[in-house]
């Protein structure tokens, strides 16, 4: 497979396993570009990328960024706070005003699921989910699968339990979307409220029991609890207290260490350092959280190089 089957990155459940392949040996490549000491490429010149952030990012907005330029493109930034969405524009007039300034490709932060998806069906450009709601954000599975295929040389056959706010996350679904079309096995854990129901149809393995959880698998990939997606307007909450969710489903040194093997931690970041991970964990010789914020930038860099080619640009 030498091209993408689509022509957006709307989310990993529309590609196919040769997709990711393709997008994960061109990141391999461009990861040899960026540790260069010249570490530009003109593959993106007259190019121009606008990216729309809707919702606070640190990690994905700058990797996007620092991707694009590694790339030669020409970038535009759009912070919604500050724009005129808050006069009431609508997100096709905002998006189409930025488009009439002669944008090739827009990556989008939206907290509304389905918001790239629609916005690709109604304007004329080529769209990359940055992160939509608690759907997808399929940047951050691709660099995840990345990292830990450079990790164990091989997805096939790995077991990777990812844990804590499966109901909010939208790295959880592209996660399991992602390494499952690369053969591994996922395994899901937190407590009820905080696993969907009718998950295990994904076929995914679901516990409640992170000491059990830990036996069973090679990874951890610790997710931060969303509280900013739970309280909403009657602030319901899905556990008693962080001390308690803490206590249940916090990852600390001493329950690898009962494990009596090696577990790769993986997070996507933010961190919330005692809460969902402790530092002797976050900070140890088998994390590869700062790895995966590495990563992120060549696997941006792929999709962005990827997906120029389908509008005929490369
Ligand atoms: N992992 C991730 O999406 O981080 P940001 O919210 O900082 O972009």
């Amino acid at each position: 497979m030498s091209k993408l089957s689509v022509d957006h990155l709307l989310g990993i459940k529309y590609l196919q396993p040769g997709d990711i392949k393709l997008i994960l040996d061109t990141a391999q490549n461009f990861k040899e570009v960026i540790n260069r000491p010249i570490k530009k490429v003109p593959s993106l010149r007259d190019i121009t990328v606008a990216n729309l952030f809707f919702e606070n990012s640190t990690r994905t907005k700058l990797s996007f960024e620092l991707a694009e330029k590694r790339l030669s493109a020409d970038v535009v930034n759009f912070s919604a706070s500050s724009s005129s969405v808050k006069k009431g524009e609508t997100l096709i007039d905002t998006v189409n005003n930025i488009l009439s300034m002669k944008v090739d490709i827009v990556v989008m932060r939206h907290p509304n699921p389905g918001a790239p998806e629609f916005l690709s069906r109604n304007v004329d450009t080529t769209i990359i989910n940055a992160g939509d709601g608690t759907h997808e954000h399929p940047t951050q599975a691709l660099l995840d699968t990345f990292s830990l295929r450079q990790e164990l040389g091989d997805i096939k056959g790995a077991r990777v339990c990812i844990v804590g706010d499966i109901k909010h996350s939208r790295v959880a679904l592209s996660n399991i979307f992602c390494l499952q079309r690369m053969g591994a096995e996922v395994m899901v854990c937190g407590p009820t409220t905080l696993i969907p129901k009718h998950i295990e149809t994904l076929g995914v393995k679901v516990s409640h029991n992170i000491r059990e959880a830990l036996k069973w698998c090679d990874v951890a990939n610790v997710l931060r609890i969303q509280l900013e997606r739970q309280g909403g307007e009657h602030d319901v909450r899905y556990f008693p207290s962080i001390r308690e969710y803490s206590q249940q489903f916090g990852i600390n040194g001493e329950m690898i260490s009962q494990t009596g093997k090696k577990i790769v931690i993986m997070h996507p970041g933010p961190i919330n350092r005692g809460v969902e991970i402790t530092s002797d964990v976050a900070d140890s010789a088998e994390s590869l959280i700062l790895e995966q914020v590495e990563n992120g930038v060549a696997v941006r860099m792929a999709v962005l190089y990827l997906l120029a080619g389908e509008i005929g640009r490369n």
